[in-house]
């Protein structure tokens, strides 16, 4: 069983996205923690992450730069949103996405493409939003739990910003596929949201 979610930033689609995975007892790949490495690579190299050259580079990292704190951080969010604009390196990542989606069992992936291009066939897709206002109030509580200077507005600017570039990219853009049910979380409490979540899968898959 393939369950793609997919969502803009901060919408509880990896909350929800792991949730759902100890639920179906399914792996889970956070699909944006990829281009956030990418991304950070870029940043820590001093790099210009609107250089497709540059950027490519970068997409050659050790796995334990998933485990970076640093990659959660909106400063890497912003850079992983440029980075993935370049067909050379979502081309680089897609075959790490796709052999984890098609591993016996299924499994369970949150990104921006994974209903669209990554697992297009998935048993379930869920398309998880929130207001962008909601979205950056939750990134700014993330945010200021370790670092003081934490801005609310430049965290909404910089969310609003992210969700526009990635839904108006060329390749792989940010939208819902046709199939995809739609999870509103503004009013959820995280509980609710994953309750729904799960009640919706069972409805597409007949799997409890
Ligand atoms: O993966 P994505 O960036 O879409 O969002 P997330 O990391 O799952 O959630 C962002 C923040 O919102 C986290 O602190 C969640 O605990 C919180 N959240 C929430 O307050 N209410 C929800 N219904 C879902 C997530
Ligand atoms: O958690 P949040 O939604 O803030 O971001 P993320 O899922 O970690 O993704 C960071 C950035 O990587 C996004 O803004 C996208 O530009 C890019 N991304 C992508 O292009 N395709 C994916 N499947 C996942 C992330």
């Amino acid at each position: 069983m393939i369950i793609a979610v997919d969502g803009p930033a901060a919408s509880g689609k990896g909350t929800i996205a792991k949730a759902l995975a100890v639920h179906f007892a399914l792996p889970w790949l956070d699909t944006g923690l990829l281009y956030r490495a990418v991304g950070i690579g870029v940043l820590r190299a001093g790099g210009d992450p609107d250089n497709p050259n540059i950027a490519l580079t970068a997409c050659d990292f050790p796995d334990a730069l998933l485990e970076d704190p640093a990659l959660r951080s909106e400063g890497a969010g912003a850079y992983a949103s440029r980075v993935s604009v370049h067909p050379e390196v979502r081309a680089a990542l897609i075959e790490r996405q796709k052999a984890f989606a098609a591993q016996p069992g299924g499994a369970v992936l949150d990104g921006r493409d994974i209903g669209t291009v990554i697992a297009p066939h998935a048993d379930a897709k869920l398309f998880v939003t929130a207001s962008p206002e909601i979205r950056a109030e939750r990134r700014y509580r993330d945010e200021s739990a370790d670092n003081q200077d934490a801005n609310h507005d430049a965290i909404l600017a910089d969310i609003i910003q992210r969700d526009k570039r990635d839904s108006e990219r060329a390749n792989a853009p940010l939208k819902r596929a046709e199939d995809a049910d739609l999870l509103d979380t503004s009013d959820l409490t995280i509980s609710a949201a994953v309750q729904r979540a799960i009640a919706l899968v069972e409805a597409r898959t007949g799997k409890r």
